[in-house]
């Protein structure tokens, strides 16, 4: 076995280099602090394989994703989204009965407890959905605490289909409640993001039959955000299924995770910047001119893996233009999208940090061609993105599973004297006023 050898305070240790079945190198750390009292420093997780693998792999020099090895370029073209979450979920691609067990099992899960259906009355008209997302799906478990054991391949089949069903239901409740509007109860003869559109858009007496297109967009879109290895939500989600803390829980954290506007609310953010650039308040110049300064972020670029460009976003942008010549669409935001990116992409400051568009640069001008309100966007992502937590939730708790719980570099007072209440003069606690 490779190895390199680190020479320490007059000890020298040979640790292990672990191959990955790509070919990257790892240098495995787990016995340095037991044989030389050392820690590693690395804030933000930039150069630390948090855990081994097997089911996405991203190349950010190459621009390569590929879920359980088949490359995005092929899920986008040729699987749907329920298909990839079996994929992600369960290693291989499915048969055919597979498929179909599958889909009747989602198809059996997609109501909602009654009960449930209170929790909605109760949040306040235009509540944040991302909150509400979070909260049901974690309430969940009061309903059918059945769902909560995990412990046999049965009842696990059962948590998956419950999850990835109901998310759905929930999403779309949560927006028909937002807009005032009446339930619209899961159609089980549709297929999943028929059903989607479906339940988001039809009212009572006339059904809402979205075009094929429309239905191909979103598993396309759901597809493209089904995983990405080891990113923040997903490593949320498998820090706390790291406690033994039950599947919708971690879920629910994943939720929360990826509302965060570095992450999926990035698509929020994205909307936001191009629609105040629409505006004509600010020229697409003077925002990169600010940008460059760090005034501004520009939002839907950079990458911490990705560093050429990334595939999920080449295929989005092909998407938005497909999808808005089918549906005789027009969306004045691309043409400031496309300016900006090109600007950006032509800028020293973009080029010298090898920052390019990233999946959410586009995305949100599909979910605008499917009139999907913007304070769902980052809904929609976590529909898409929860094949790849539960994925991941079920990896991290195969084998010999360990709680995580990373080490500091402690950098507070070394040990404080305590002074008494009544001795504590005001102007040493000036912060507190
Ligand atoms: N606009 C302007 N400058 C940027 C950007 C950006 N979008 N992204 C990175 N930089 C600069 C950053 O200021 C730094 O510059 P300097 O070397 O002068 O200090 C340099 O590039 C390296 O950036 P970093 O912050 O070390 O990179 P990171 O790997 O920590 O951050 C990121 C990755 C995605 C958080 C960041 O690129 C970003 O904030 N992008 C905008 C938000 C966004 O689009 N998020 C979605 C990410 S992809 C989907 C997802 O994960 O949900």
């Amino acid at each position: 076995m490779t190895s390199v050898r680190l020479e320490y305070g007059g000890k020298t240790v040979d640790l292990p280099v672990l191959r990955s079945t790509t070919g990257e190198e790892c240098i495995d750390i787990t016995e340095l602090r037991a044989k030389t009292g050392l820690t590693t420093f690395d804030p933000g997780f930039g150069n630390t394989a948090a855990c081994a693998s097997k089911i996405t792999y991203v190349n950010g020099e190459k621009g390569i994703l590929r879920y359980r090895g088949i490359p995005i370029e092929t899920v986008a073209e040729k699987m749907t989204f329920v298909e990839t979450a079996w994929l992600l979920i369960y290693g291989r691609l499915p048969t055919m009965a597979e498929m179909k067990a599958f889909s009747t099992r989602l198809t059996n899960n997609e109501l909602l407890h009654e009960g449930l259906l209170h929790h909605f009355d109760a949040f306040p008209p235009n509540g944040q959905p991302m909150s509400i997302l979070s909260a049901v799906v974690n309430s969940l478990i009061c309903y059918s605490p059945e769902i909560m054991d995990t412990t046999d391949e049965e009842a696990m089949r059962n948590a998956v289909a419950a999850i990835i069903s109901k998310v759905r239901t929930i999403a779309a409740f949560s927006y028909r409640k937002a807009m005032g509007l009446p339930f619209v109860y899961p159609d089980p003869a549709r297929s999943y993001c028929e059903n989607f559109l479906h339940m988001m858009f039809s009212i009572p007496h006339r059904p809402h039959q979205p075009t094929p297109e429309a239905v191909k967009a979103l598993n396309l879109f759901l597809m493209l955000h089904a995983d990405h290895e080891q990113n923040c939500s997903t490593s949320t989600v498998r820090i706390v299924g790291s406690a033994e803390t039950n599947l919708f829980s971690s879920v629910a954290s994943g939720v929360c995770a990826l509302w965060g506007k570095l992450h999926g609310g990035a698509n929020v953010a994205v909307f936001e910047m191009l629609s105040r650039l629409a505006k004509g308040d600010e020229s697409v110049e003077s925002f990169v001119e600010r940008v460059k300064n760090k005034q501004a972020r520009l939002m839907g670029f950079g990458h911490r893996v990705y560093k050429t460009f990334d595939p999920r976003a080449r295929i989005l942008k092909k998407a938005v233009f497909d999808l808005l010549e089918t549906e005789r669409a027009d969306d004045p935001l691309i043409n400031i999208a496309l300016k900006l990116e090109e600007t950006a992409l032509n800028d020293d400051y973009f080029k010298e940090r090898h920052l390019y568009p990233n999946v959410d640069f586009y995305s949100g001008m599909i979910l605008r061609a499917l009139r999907i309100p913007l304070n769902m966007y980052t809904v929609m992502f976590a529909i898409g993105r929860v094949p790849g937590w539960i994925a991941h939730w079920r990896e991290g708790n195969e084998g010999a599973r360990r709680l995580v719980r990373p080490r500091q570099l402690y950098q507070g007072a070394v040990e404080t004297p305590f002074l008494p209440l009544d001795l504590r003069q005001d102007e040493e606690w000036d912060n507190e006023k």
